[in-house]
């Protein structure tokens, strides 16, 4: 039989100006509108989007359970289109929403059940079924039906399965919804475990901007349909890290000097906040360029005050994406 791989690149997963409209009650939903990206081999890709942004519809349509408009994907090169069935054995999710397990069977059948679909089997692979049941914490409950399982363990219970089924590919969609803040924890944890020991590829969506920071190396951001930022993580958050000072002062009893000083910072920095007590003045400022700072500086100098503590303001991914996709909402209208 043919090798249905075409071999055009070292991206595992590629995915080129994919298009999906809906029809709800006659009303067209463009649910995406032009997406396009790869992962390389090994990857761990966060997907990042306010509601109704396009995640699952696009996670969807890479697994074959949406059929998209236009657009051309591919899986280790294999056209998904053209050969949905190579392109399945590669590829295993958790959707949201979804069951994704079966309620009527214990932990350890389920888990027995979806391997057994990819060709794993649990008595060949036992020792890698037990690594699972012990990295997502379900040892105690291998013989437990899911129905009776909590949503946070019926939630590990669907990673188990999509993991065990060994794909290269894996797509887990909103995989600590539910979960108390220890489990998402620990799901956190098994999968950076995971990553590391078997570099398999995982594309990961979720609401959770920590669960993205903490596992993942690169964000996609989606926001309206569209792809809005594509960035190495670490990169996109010193892109906001930038010069967001926050300064504060100590009027030494130098009330005269220190009334005006307000005014005086105003006059160089119109943008800058600045909250007085008694005490103290503090002013958050964010510079545009970095020489900024020595004017400011200067300025406290010559006014007489002591600075009790200058702090660089630290941003995290809620603050990026939050940012990133207020921008688009307001270039978009
Ligand atoms: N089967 C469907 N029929 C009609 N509209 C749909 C259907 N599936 C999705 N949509 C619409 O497509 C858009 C994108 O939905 P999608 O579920 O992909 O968003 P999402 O980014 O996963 O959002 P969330 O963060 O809420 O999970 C939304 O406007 C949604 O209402
Ligand atoms: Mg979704």
């Amino acid at each position: 039989m043919p090798d249905p791989r075409q071999g055009e690149n070292n991206c595992y997963l590629q995915v080129q100006d994919l298009k999906k409209t809906f029809m709800d009650r006659k009303r067209k939903v463009e649910a995406i509108k032009g997406i396009s990206f790869s992962v390389a081999q090994g990857e761990m890709v966060g997907f990042l989007g306010p509601n109704g942004a396009g995640k699952t519809t696009t996670i969807k349509s890479i697994l074959g359970l949406v059929r998209p408009d236009s657009g051309r994907i591919t899986v280790d090169g294999i056209d998904c289109a053209k050969n949905p069935g190579e392109a399945a054995k590669r590829m295993s999710a958790v959707l949201e929403g979804a069951r994704n397990t079966y309620w009527r069977l214990t932990v350890w059948e389920n888990m027995q059940f979806f391997a057994g679909i990819h060709g794993v089997s649990a008595s060949k692979e036992r020792a890698y079924f037990e690594y699972l049941l012990e990295v997502l914490g379900l040892q105690d409950k291998r013989n437990a039906e899911v129905r009776n399982l909590s949503s946070g363990y019926k939630q590990k219970t669907a990673v188990a399965c999509a993991l065990v089924k060994k794909t290269p590919l894996v797509f887990l969609d909103e995989p600590t919804l539910g979960l108390d803040v220890e489990a998402s924890y620990e799901l956190r944890a098994a999968l950076k475990d995971l990553q590391s020991q078997e570099k398999r590829t995982i594309v990961v969506s979720s609401h959770d901007m920590k669960v993205i920071q903490d596992v993942c190396n690169r964000a996609i951001i989606i926001s309206g349909g569209r792809i809005v930022a594509d960035e190495n993580i670490q990169e996109l958050l010193s892109l906001f890290r930038t010069r967001n000072y926050r300064i504060t002062v100590s009027r030494n009893g130098n009330m005269r000097y220190a009334e005006s000083l307000p005014e005086e910072i105003y006059k160089l920095f119109p943008q800058a906040d600045i909250r007085e007590t008694h005490e103290t003045i503090e002013i958050v400022v964010d510079f545009t360029n970095p020489f900024e700072i020595y004017e400011l500086i200067e300025t406290l100098r010559t006014s007489g005050v002591s600075i009790e503590s200058i702090s660089q303001e630290q941003v995290d991914l809620e603050k990026a994406f939050l940012e990133i996709v207020r921008r688009e909402k307001g270039i978009c209208g």
